[in-house]
């Protein structure tokens, strides 16, 4: 029973599904991988993903619900963001519009801009003390991140969102290293797909799983995951570990 906190399948709303067909055909990909539901997570905020607000992922979400249910599928699609962390960040949190991971919890979902970030620690500090859990997309994919500083960040409660394709090299070989380098840290608590097309996912997600273990894919995509939409607390987010 694994779930996807990290994906952009709902249909043509930002860089991920360009229709319900390609959201179908991504939904039919992740469960032929083991997931059984998903919480679909469109770009959020002032980045270069796009900026989808939460009405128009609604609508979406509701197509791509009714579509499976008219297949008799019973994939599970639930409300999510990728917040990017910028100035819109700040103000739509201030405004009570962010959407958190499942709706129904006080997990963010929060993707830090590409280049160097002025003080990630003390932005990530802020939006804890507004009553939020963090939940770090892909930081082995943020060359400017040290790892002693990821590993601050997850003393103070910060949880590590990992790309499954990161494992086996779909970024490149310094991300792989990176990913790996965390995942023996005990730096990793969520491994998600960040599917944008089927493309030749199902081959690395397959190598992927594969390289970490039923283990490692039982916590960090199902147990972690479910805890998370149900508002656990960082404290009781374990680090997985392969095999
Ligand atoms: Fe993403």
């Amino acid at each position: 029973m694994m779930l996807d906190l990290h994906c952009h399948i709902l249909p043509h709303v930002d860089d991920g599904a360009a229709d319900l067909g390609e959201a179908l055909d991504m939904v039919r990909l992740l469960g032929q991988v083991g997931f059984t539901g998903a919480a679909a997570s469109p770009h959020h905020g002032g980045g270069p993903g796009g900026d989808v607000a939460e009405v128009e992922a609604k609508q979406a979400r509701d197509q791509l619900c009714a579509a499976l249910k008219a297949e008799g599928s019973s994939f599970d699609v639930l409300p999510n963001a990728e917040h990017y962390l910028g100035v819109e960040l700040m103000q739509r949190m201030a405004a009570g519009e962010l959407i958190t991971i499942g709706g129904k919890s006080k997990w963010l979902l929060l993707e830090l801009p590409w280049g160097a970030v002025v003080d990630v620690e003390a932005v990530l500090f802020r939006v804890q003390t507004r009553g939020y859990r963090v939940l770090l997309a892909h930081p082995e994919r943020s060359m400017s991140l040290d790892l002693e500083v990821i590993e601050r960040m997850v003393t103070r409660g910060v949880r590590m969102q990992a790309e499954i394709g990161s494992f086996v090299g779909v970024y490149g070989d310094e991300e792989r290293q990176r990913a790996r380098s965390m995942l023996q840290c005990g730096l990793v608590h969520v491994l998600a797909t960040d599917l944008h097309s089927v493309g030749t996912a199902e081959k690395w997600l397959t190598q992927a799983f594969s390289w970490l273990g039923d283990g490692a894919a039982e916590l960090g995509a199902g147990v972690n995951p479910k805890a998370i939409v149900a508002d656990a607390s960082a404290d009781d987010i374990e680090p997985i570990v392969r095999g």
